[in-house]
């Protein structure tokens, strides 16, 4: 049994990995999340009192990160500003957030020695050629594009330096697009569900062909908890399914599995910068730690998340009007 300190864990991906660790093993979880526009604790409701306590606050926040990680055995970081579309507009945030909420949690972990995974994203990579037949892989040098990846960038930089000047204990991973439960309606799979839901056609920016390397959040969780588990001190680990699917084919999906024509969507305005493709190469988690995706079939999975968002209306209706005004101000 381990004690683990979460952060960002009423957020999306941290929320459903703090429900596969109660699912899937006996430790204890301690949520620290701000609850900012992206939190929700209705995604935290009903789990074990014995076994999970939330924290509302800042990672910023030195003296409450500092005794919160003194208790906790493994330090999970998920906690992050981490919509693209928000960091075009205003990007100040996420430098508090991604760069001196990390630099703040490492620090407390470096200063109490303990283990430290660092949650990013494939985005630090920048972008491929469509036809590119290379993927990213550990290997790839950095080339963000966006405020929101530069800053993940520079948080992934700190941790490597702080693994190499002060020995700390810590492990990264960089994900492709998470989709499953719990996703807030301003993310593409959520916001066209919910669109076909409310009689609104699916937005697609520009013409539709920007590939993403879909992943189901449960197969990110299993990979992370691998990591933490037989990862190896100071090394990077890409995490992936071989989902590349273009943006288009996915709202044609969604469409299909929610009886609409298969054109029934409008393109609009193309978000400034757009990278063109994401692709993860992901042998080394699965050669060195034996890690399988189960989520392989994304059509099923699609079709789970639409009835998810169909029976959990309550959960995501208080943020859709808001989202989709922000939306429109901005054409898309
Ligand atoms: P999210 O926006 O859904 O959740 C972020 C959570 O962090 C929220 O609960 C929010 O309240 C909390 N938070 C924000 N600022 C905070 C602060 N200063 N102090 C404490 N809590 C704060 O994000 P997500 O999509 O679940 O992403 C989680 C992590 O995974 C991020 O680090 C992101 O970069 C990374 N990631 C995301 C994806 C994806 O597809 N969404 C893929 C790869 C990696
Ligand atoms: O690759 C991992 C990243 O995936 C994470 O690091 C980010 O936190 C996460 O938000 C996600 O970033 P993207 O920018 O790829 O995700 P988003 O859901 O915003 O958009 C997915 C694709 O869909 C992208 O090509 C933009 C496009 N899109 C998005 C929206 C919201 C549309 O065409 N229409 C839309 O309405």
């Amino acid at each position: 049994m381990q004690n683990l300190l979460v952060t960002g864990g009423a957020g999306f991906i941290g929320s459903n990995f703090v429900h596969y660790v109660l699912e899937n093993t006996d430790d204890h979880v301690t949520v620290l999340d701000k609850l900012t526009y992206a939190g929700n604790l209705e995604s935290l409701r009903g789990l074990p009192e014995k076994r999970f306590t939330f924290v509302q606050g800042d990672i910023v926040d030195a003296g409450l990160v500092e005794g919160l990680v003194a208790q906790a055995d493994v330090v999970v970081h998920y906690a992050a500003e981490s919509h693209n579309d928000n960091s075009l507009h205003d990007p100040r945030p996420f430098l508090d957030t991604n760069i001196i909420g990390t630099y703040t949690l490492i620090e407390a972990a470096r200063k109490h020695n303990k283990r430290f995974h660092h949650i990013s994203t494939d985005e630090v990579y920048g972008d491929l050629e469509l036809d590119d037949p290379e993927r990213f892989t550990e290997q790839t040098p950095y080339n963000p594009s966006s405020p929101y990846s530069s800053t993940k960038a520079g948080s992934d930089l700190l941790v490597r330096a702080w693994v190499r000047s002060f020995g700390l204990q810590a492990t990264i991973s960089n994900c492709s697009n998470n989709y499953g439960p719990y996703q807030h309606v301003e993310k593409f799979i959520p916001r066209q569900i919910t669109n076909v839901i409310d009689g609104i056609r699916p937005k697609l920016y520009g013409k539709g062909e920007n590939v993403r390397d879909w992943i189901h959040a449960n197969d990110h969780s299993s990979a992370v908890l691998a990591i933490i588990a037989k990862g190896k001190i100071g090394e990077t680990y890409l995490i992936g399914a071989d989902g590349e699917k273009n943006n288009k084919d996915v709202v044609e999906l969604i469409l299909k599995h929610m009886g609409q024509a298969p054109d029934a969507y409008d393109h609009v305005v193309d978000r400034p910068g757009h990278d063109l493709r994401y692709a993860i190469d992901s042998t080394k988690l699965r050669d060195e730690l034996g890690w399988e995706p189960k989520f392989s079939n994304f059509d099923a999975g699609i079709e789970d998340t639409i009835a998810w968002y169909r029976e959990n209306e309550n959960w995501w209706r208080p943020q859709k009007a808001q989202t989709e005004a922000k939306y429109k101000e901005q054409g898309q």
